[in-house]
């Protein structure tokens, strides 16, 4: 049954129908349309625009109708145009007459955006949950690691000594900016567009600051054109999930990294691991890769809805029903990753003896020795200078500076004394770098305590 054939004399022909239809997509948020309905419908009666019992054979009906949904009792046919035609044909076949008063004072064009909002912001609080268990992992590997020495990284060469806390940190602090990035956005979009018509509001006298209330909603959007076509929300829910890939991305970067037979920083377990079918030795990161690699289409979506959005006059036109499939893709694929990239991070092994032995490696205590020279009253450029002669002979020798002897040490600057030894140790290192934001376990422990305060509030 179509909405809309009083003017045409005319069928329309297949190839257009099923161009035009959105229901193989917009099905998803058949709850959302009709939770919209019924506050619809209730906020009419208590104008009086509705009879009482015409609101109880509609909210009658569109329950029915959900809960035939929900047991797959009704199942979506393809001569509908969409889910609102999909859910008012249905309602008018089960209840008659009352059901034709549904629609007043209302156009697809708020209807729909106010169930793309509620489906919207059921997901980005869902997001925001996944997240949450995202944190509570890094936060327990990170209390597990506040001494496991790595070697920290720049350029992907090794720089100074960190700890496994410290680095996991790093991730800590991304997730948690997504996260609240998410709540910024849902703060910021919890307006209700019903009641805006199809652009220009509707002359029944509605109450909207109802409906927005029944809805959860903060309260009405404020223009009605604006209403109908504003897809911001949308963009930004892009944007945020676009971020969250590429953090995701590169921590899947440093895990490959990781996991190759150079580095065996970690153990990816079994269980989130692929084989080869024709290399028996072969255990792939494959999950780590997919994440990465699932990130081009998180990305495709932010800019095909910006593109989409880009040339489009005020207010509703039909363009906007492509805003769909992209965010509703964008969802599924961020959510499905953040779940197994979490479940790959808690069953992964970490090698502190391999972390611990590279970090002893590649001069990360450079800086630490020459520290120790201004420390002895050398400036700085010039302790720069003197600890590059250092590296250069330890290559040469193909020693590392703690494997140097005090006769050689004092050969190339005599400020040097049997001290040097414990100012360029590995936990010597660390230890020192106790400014708010550094690896030292000092300053870890603070940042931690906030973090597991912050955690806590939920
Ligand atoms: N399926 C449409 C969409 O998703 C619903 C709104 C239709 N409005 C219209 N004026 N044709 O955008």
């Amino acid at each position: 049954m179509k909405l809309w054939g009083g003017r045409f004399t005319k069928e329309t022909n297949q190839l257009v129908h099923n161009f035009n239809a959105s229901l193989s997509f917009d099905q998803k948020f058949y709850e959302e349309d009709i939770e919209g309905s019924i506050a619809h419908v209730t906020m009419l009666a208590e104008q009086g625009i509705l009879t009482n019992e015409d609101k109880e054979a509609i909210i009658g009906g569109l329950q029915s109708i959900r809960d035939d949904i929900r047991d797959g009792k009704l199942v979506f046919t393809e001569e509908h145009e969409d889910i609102h035609s999909f859910v008012e044909a249905h309602l008018i076949e089960r209840i008659g007459d009352a059901g034709k008063r549904l629609h007043t004072g209302r156009s697809r064009n708020d209807q729909v955006a106010l169930d793309m909002k509620l489906y919207t912001r059921k997901e980005i609080k869902e997001m925001e949950h996944l997240l949450f268990g995202l944190l509570q992992s890094l936060l327990k590997i990170m209390k597990e690691n506040i001494d496991t020495i790595m070697p920290g990284f720049t350029h992907l060469q090794k720089a100074q000594p960190i700890t496994l806390a410290h680095h996991m940190g790093a991730y800590f602090e991304m997730f948690y900016r997504d996260r609240s990035r998410l709540q910024d956005i849902h703060k910021r979009m919890n307006y209700c567009p019903l009641g805006s018509g199809a652009l220009a509001g509707t002359t029944y006298p509605l109450n909207r600051e109802r409906t927005a209330e029944l809805l959860g909603f903060t309260g009405p959007t404020l223009n009605s054109m604006d209403s109908v076509s504003d897809r911001d929300y949308l963009i930004e829910f892009s944007a945020a999930m676009s971020i969250i890939m590429m953090h995701l991305s590169r921590f899947c970067e440093e895990i490959i990294i990781w996991n190759t037979n150079e580095y065996q920083f970690i153990d990816i377990d079994d269980s989130y691991s692929t084989g080869s079918s024709i290399m028996p030795q072969k255990k792939n990161p494959d999950i780590a890769e997919l994440v990465r690699g699932k990130t081009g289409r998180v990305y495709g979506s932010l800019i095909s809805l910006l593109t989409t959005m880009k040339g489009l006059s005020l207010a509703y036109n039909k363009d906007m029903q492509e805003d769909k499939e992209f965010v509703f893709d964008a969802i599924d694929t961020t959510k499905g990753c953040i779940v197994l990239f979490n479940g790959m991070l808690d069953t992964i092994t970490f090698r502190k003896d391999r972390m611990r032995a590279s970090a002893e490696g590649g001069f990360t205590n450079a800086t630490d020795a020459a520290d120790y020279l201004v420390n002895h009253g050398v400036p700085f450029r010039d302790a720069h200078g003197i600890v590059g002669q250092l590296v250069l002979y330890c290559i040469d020798k193909n020693i590392s500076l703690g494997q140097m002897s005090l006769e050689e040490y004092k050969a190339i600057s005599p400020v040097f004394e049997e001290d040097i030894y414990d100012a360029i140790s590995m936990e010597t290192c660390v230890a020192k770098r106790n400014t708010i934001g550094a690896p030292g376990p000092q300053a870890m422990k603070e940042v931690i305590a906030k973090y597991e305060a912050y955690l806590a509030e939920e």
